[in-house]
């Protein structure tokens, strides 16, 4: 399973680069928003930037809706970095143009994707991943771990090649969960990542190891 980061912020994707076991990063532009980067220029920048930062993949997403805009768009984008995966969508231009970049050998990111039928279109249109929003669908009390052993399903069934990337995480249990519903990729905040580290025995038991070497090493 890979790991990316869910995050537009600099220092949280150098923090999760050093872990050593960071395979990508995603933004979408609430992210970048939040990290209060105005413009099409100052954007691109950033986008550079984080691919500077990470060799693995980088979702940078397109804003247009309508088929011409998102082609001209993620055509644009695809030039930043070699890393850089176009995220589209789950609409019918979307659709659209997803198909087109699979042609053009563009990778794609589907984003907004809720539905097991959702998931078949864009394997269909040839995305490289699809992401289904774990958080969004839990929070109307529909089952997003559910949706993600439906799509592991249907994808192995029909050997369909698009990655499943299990996106709005929200804590270290959505990550585990999604490892067992048999996702490819989870993209989730530092703070999840870093949640799946805590566990009180390691440490009581690092406490205890650390005071007995030291009452016989002084
Ligand atoms: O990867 C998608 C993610 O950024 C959305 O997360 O928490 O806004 O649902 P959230």
């Amino acid at each position: 399973m890979k790991f990316f980061v869910d995050t537009a912020n600099l220092e949280q994707i150098k923090e999760a680069k050093d872990l050593g076991i960071l395979d990508g990063v995603t933004t979408n532009p609430s992210l970048m928003a939040k990290e209060g980067i105005k413009g099409k220029d100052a954007q691109w920048s950033h986008y550079k930037a984080i691919c500077d930062i990470v060799e693995g993949d980088v979702s940078a997403e397109v804003i247009s809706t309508d088929v011409e805009g998102m082609i001209k768009e993620g055509e644009a984008l695809s030039e930043i970095a070699p890393n850089i995966v176009v995220k589209v969508p789950m609409i019918k231009d979307g659709v659209k143009a997803i198909s087109y970049f699979t042609s053009k050998g563009i990778r794609t990111n589907c984003t907004l994707v809720f539905s097991a039928g959702q998931a078949i279109l864009a394997a269909k249109a040839g995305a490289t991943y699809v992401s289904p929003f774990i958080g969004r669908v839990d929070d109307i009390s529909w089952d997003g771990m559910q949706l993600i052993g439906e799509i592991a399903e249907i994808y192995a069934m029909q050997g369909f090649e698009t990655e499943i990337l299990a996106a709005s995480i929200r804590n270290a249990k959505h990550i585990v969960d999604a490892a067992r519903a048999g996702t490819d990729v989870v993209t989730c905040p530092l703070s999840s990542m870093l949640g799946l580290l805590k566990h009180p025995l390691t440490d009581i038991g690092l406490a205890k190891f650390l005071a007995d070497h030291n009452k016989v090493n002084g």
